[in-house]
């Protein structure tokens, strides 16, 4: 029986990548892990005292850290931070270690799920918008080169999403075999 794979979350943040994560690795029945929260699990603190404290060269480094360790399972759910395709060798262990979804939406969409959270530093400044859409400029080649498949989730349920990342979840798995063999169904995408 082959390993069951991984599906690893990337893109921007407001995209859903959370909530999107969670309800995919439900209906799975696979562990789900946000890397942010194991960060802040780990640290005992949460982000902006993390960015503040040690700056966000600090956060990437215990990112990174977070991200090999939990790659390292197998048939998991992981939802990772939008910054994390920013280090090289977080988008080589995410591409080998399983199948990536870049989750990709509006920056309309992204300012109104980020509005009121004060819990993400890289927003809080004069123009939120102005900073995600040089962030989408730099990240968005980074997205698509790590990614397997693309989704979008603008204006969609996550119910939809979650339907969408299976299907074609499914046919790359048995694209990128032999063929689907009674084994693959094992897979349960
Ligand atoms: C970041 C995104 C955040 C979090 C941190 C930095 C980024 O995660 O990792 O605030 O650099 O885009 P979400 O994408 O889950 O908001």
């Amino acid at each position: 029986m082959q390993a069951l794979p991984n599906l690893f979350l990337v893109g921007p943040m407001g995209t859903g990548k959370s909530t999107i994560g969670r309800a995919l690795a439900a209906e799975l029945h696979r562990d789900f892990f946000d890397s942010d929260h194991v960060i802040e699990q780990r640290c005992g603190c949460n982000i902006p005292w993390i960015f503040d404290v040690e700056g966000e060269a600090g956060f990437r480094i215990r990112e990174a850290q977070v991200i090999d360790e939990i790659t390292r399972r197998q048939g998991i759910v992981l939802a990772t931070g939008g910054g994390a395709v920013m280090h090289p060798t977080n988008r080589r262990l995410l591409r080998e270690r399983g199948v990536v979804v870049y989750l990709s939406t509006t920056i309309e969409q992204q300012l109104r799920r980020t509005a009121r959270d004060r819990n993400r530093p890289l927003l809080q400044c004069a123009d939120p918008e102005k900073r995600l859409r040089e962030l989408l400029e730099l990240r968005d080649p980074l997205y698509r080169d790590t990614a397997t498949l693309i989704v979008s989730t603008d204006r969609r349920s996550p119910r939809s999403v979650v339907a969408e990342i299976r299907r074609r979840a499914r046919r790359y798995a048995c694209h990128s075999s032999s063929g689907c063999s009674s084994e693959l169904s094992g897979y349960s995408f």
